[in-house]
């Protein structure tokens, strides 16, 4: 196992009902924004509870922060900030609630000319608003990381600080009932591909890392499908393991002392800021890729994951692998996203400015071994066609 320091601050205020719980949460004198989305929260419930919960507190509110949330939508709060004196952040809804309101956070006190130096030119965060979360969509691992992910003018590029990590992170299953069947989808597959990238490398021996992430990778392939189900969707108990699952899978534990491998996600990033193609829907075309392209550098690893998350014992190795592969796809697709560009109307033609992005961004040495240059890359998204 490699060395490591570790540690995950956000409290976290899990099951029914838990939103009252921001009463006590939040300081009584704290002067808050909430900050939220395009406006969910106003029809599953989600706004009563809170009003009700800080019906003692100074609030204030701005909505309209879109999916794959835009630098410029969150220069607007910035005004309300000044102008109601604000001091404590409350996102409430999905990831990129979340996301934007830890950029807003650190925006809010930056010392710089211009916000977005800390996102694309690695400027410092020094300071930050503290802030806390109500989760309604579980996927993205957010409420209790220090990462975000933010646009601008098709530039899609995250950044991250303890800084910005939330206080606190409800996390109430009964919310997410009213997500769509492609959202559910959706956030089954990012909290898949998160796994994924933090176990799909090569073996230091991390036991615990490893079975960790091959609870969640079985808990997703069980629970998943079952959110998809009419008889089953409605399940309490089905929304509340992929929830957890959702954020274990990315709040530090299963990535500590073990290789990671984000190329998957960087190399998606550019088919959502240049396409605009849903987070998640652009994992699962160029996960499989990644795993084909490079099985020969992931091989312990993949059969590994073959034999222990999907039984896979027979055959010689590169059978096993490919049925690895293979599996992998089928619970794609059975979470109903698409597994190809063809399938989100891409093709070869689109492959050299996808590349041209991901240079652009100094995205040229991704990987566990920081092989996959630009020429990997186009492997792996021409194998994805
Ligand atoms: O805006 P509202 O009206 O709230 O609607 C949202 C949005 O349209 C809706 N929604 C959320 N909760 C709902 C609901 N609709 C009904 N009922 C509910 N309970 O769902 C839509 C999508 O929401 P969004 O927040 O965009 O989804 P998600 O949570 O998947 O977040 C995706 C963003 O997170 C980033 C992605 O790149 C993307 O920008 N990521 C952030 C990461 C991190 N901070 O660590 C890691 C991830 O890999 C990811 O990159
Ligand atoms: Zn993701």
């Amino acid at each position: 196992m490699l060395n490591f320091s570790f540690q995950n601050t956000t409290k976290i205020l899990f099951g029914e009902g838990q939103i009252k719980a921001i009463s006590k949460a939040i300081p009584a004198d704290a002067r808050i924004l909430v900050t939220y989305g395009g406006g969910s929260i106003k029809k599953n419930g989600v706004y009563d509870q809170l009003t009700a919960a800080l019906s003692e507190h100074t609030w204030f509110e701005f909505s309209g922060i879109e999916p794959n949330p835009s630098y410029e939508q969150l220069m607007k709060a910035l005004a309300s900030i000044q102008e109601h004196d604000i001091d404590y952040l409350l996102a409430v809804g999905g990831g990129s609630v979340v996301d934007g309101t830890k950029f807003i956070a650190a925006a809010a006190l930056f010392e710089g000319d211009d916000p977005w130096d800390f996102v694309a030119a690695g400027k410092p965060i020094k300071r930050a608003l503290p802030l806390g979360c109500i989760l309604t969509l579980p996927a993205t691992g957010s409420e209790s990381n220090t990462g975000a992910v933010v646009t601008r003018d098709g530039n899609k590029l995250p950044f991250s600080s303890p800084l910005v990590r939330p206080l606190f992170a409800v996390l109430d299953p009964a919310v997410t009932l009213s997500l769509s069947d492609r959202q559910i989808s959706n956030g089954v597959v990012d909290a898949f591909a998160h796994t994924m990238e933090q176990y799909l490398t090569y073996n230091v021996n991390g036991k615990v890392q490893d079975r960790f992430a091959e609870g969640l990778l079985l808990t997703l392939i069980e629970e998943g499908p079952k959110a998809l189900n009419e008889k089953t969707k409605n399940d309490i108990s089905v929304r509340g393991n992929i929830m957890w699952a959702a954020t274990m899978a990315l709040n530090g534990l299963i990535g500590a002392g073990v290789p990671q491998d984000w190329s998957t996600h960087m190399i998606a990033h550019e088919l959502t800021g240049s396409h605009g193609i849903d987070h998640a829907r652009t994992l699962s075309i160029v996960l499989p890729a990644v795993m084909k392209v490079c099985a020969e550098a992931k091989r312990d690893k993949i059969l590994q994951y073959a034999e222990r998350v999907w039984n896979v014992t027979e055959g010689d190795e590169t059978t096993r692998i490919q049925k690895a592969i293979e599996l992998t796809e089928q619970f794609f697709e059975k979470m109903q996203v698409p597994t190809r560009l063809s399938h989100v109307d891409l093709a070869k033609t689109d492959i050299d400015h996808l590349i041209e992005k991901l240079t652009q961004h100094g995205m040229v040495k991704l990987g566990e071994h920081r092989n996959i240059t630009p020429d990997v890359s186009r492997k792996i998204l021409s194998t994805a066609l």
